[in-house]
């Protein structure tokens, strides 16, 4: 009778608990999980018509793309979701276009959220039980997530589980939720940043290259098409070699060329109206627009061509060290305009050249 009354008591305790763990989500995570849209380029979202739908409209990245088709393939044949994919690389290369993609093509819903948008544990607790099989998460700036929302992830993304803890102290216990198998794809401009443990859960990692010119070209080109702009293949050309290998800045070029063009023209783009309007916005024949040319300029002008702190060089320009470093430094390091080295910042000869500035060999500083 005794253990009878003792079990009857026990199942009761723990269904309280539980209860009041429900409760306890509940009530600490009233507004649904903010979801918020991670492109803050308004003319992005404007023109969702410019963003690659499936596989094949993407141009370009074709390793990466050959990557995800063999993963989605098997997946598919097996049935079952997609492993989780980490793509990483400078901003406006694709990344968000390709978690899109992934589910598209897998034909799951996507659900969009960031790093710095989970707040709480209870925040990623509610998307998680509300992801169907197959789902796809997207979680942009993937390593901007505080420690304790990871300590949830890694449960999830592992066994498809939700540890939560009840109580504290001695007395706490975890009860564990089942999740459906579903797909995180993250996305980081910074690989680095990322903790080891949650890399280690991404079973397939891609970084993103800036484009080749022809790719650049081609994404022009697709996207005059689905905008109506008239535009010869010089233009095209022009705005291509100006877009910094990034399809964002390409597209933005694009608009504000076709802005151009239709003010002070007829509306068709050749080669000398990009150039004018190009010039106009201050993008140099390389693609070097304000921001990139300042960096340089603060590096060779004011400390004799580095080498220079970033943060140094960010106190100058009044610019984030976060920005310069995610921005501007990826494509100058890969134009060979910029040296990272361990005391800093070194401004390359090439970039003096580029710029018009002589590069005196032995004014530079040495490095030890
Ligand atoms: N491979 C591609 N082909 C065509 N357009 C692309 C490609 N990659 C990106 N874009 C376009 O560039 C823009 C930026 O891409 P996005 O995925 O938002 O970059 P990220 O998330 O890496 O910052 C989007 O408007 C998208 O349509
Ligand atoms: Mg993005």
């Amino acid at each position: 009778m005794y253990p009878d009354l003792r079990s009857t008591f026990h199942v009761f305790r723990t269904t309280f608990y539980a209860t009041r763990v429900i409760i306890l989500f509940m009530t600490d995570v009233p507004p649904p999980p903010r979801l918020v849209n991670p492109q803050p380029q308004q003319e992005d979202r404007q023109d969702t018509s410019l963003r690659p739908r499936m596989l094949a409209d993407l141009i370009g990245q074709d390793r990466v793309k050959e990557n995800l088709a063999i993963l989605i393939a098997a997946a598919r044949q097996r049935g079952e979701a997609l492993d989780h994919v980490l793509f990483y690389g400078p901003p406006g290369l694709g990344k968000t276009t390709l978690a899109h993609v992934l589910a598209n093509e897998m034909g799951v819903n996507i659900k969009v959220t960031s790093g710095p948008a989970i707040e709480k544990a209870g925040d990623l607790a509610a998307i998680l039980t509300n992801l169907r099989a197959g789902d796809v998460l997207f979680i942009d700036e993937v390593h901007r997530l505080g420690r304790a929302i990871e300590e949830v992830l890694y449960p999830a993304m592992e066994d498809f589980a939700l540890d939560i803890i009840i109580g504290k102290g001695p007395s706490a216990r975890s009860i564990r939720l089942k999740l459906p198998h579903f797909t995180v794809t993250g996305a980081t401009t910074r690989l680095a940043l990322l903790t080891a443990p949650l890399r280690a859960r991404f079973g397939a990692v891609y970084r993103l290259d800036f484009y080749d010119i022809e790719a650049m070209r081609a994404i022009v080109k697709r996207a005059a098409g689905v905008l109506g702009v008239t535009i010869d293949p010089e233009g095209i050309d022009e705005i291509a070699r100006r877009g910094r290998g990034t399809p964002r800045v390409a597209l933005r070029l694009l608009r504000r060329v076709r802005d151009f063009a239709q003010v002070r023209f007829d509306g068709a783009i050749n080669r000398p109206v990009a150039q004018q309007a190009l010039d106009l916005l201050n993008v140099d024949p390389l693609g070097l627009d304000e921001m990139d040319n300042r960096v340089l300029r603060t590096i060779i002008e004011k400390y004799r061509g580095g080498p220079v702190g970033l943060s140094t060089i960010a106190a100058s320009i009044s610019e984030e060290p976060d920005t310069i470093m995610d921005v501007v430094e990826p494509y100058l390091l890969q134009l060979g305009f910029l040296e990272r080295t361990s005391q800093g910042r070194l401004a390359t000869k090439l970039a003096y050249e580029h710029l018009g500035i002589v590069y005196d060999e032995g004014a530079q500083p040495r490095l030890l």
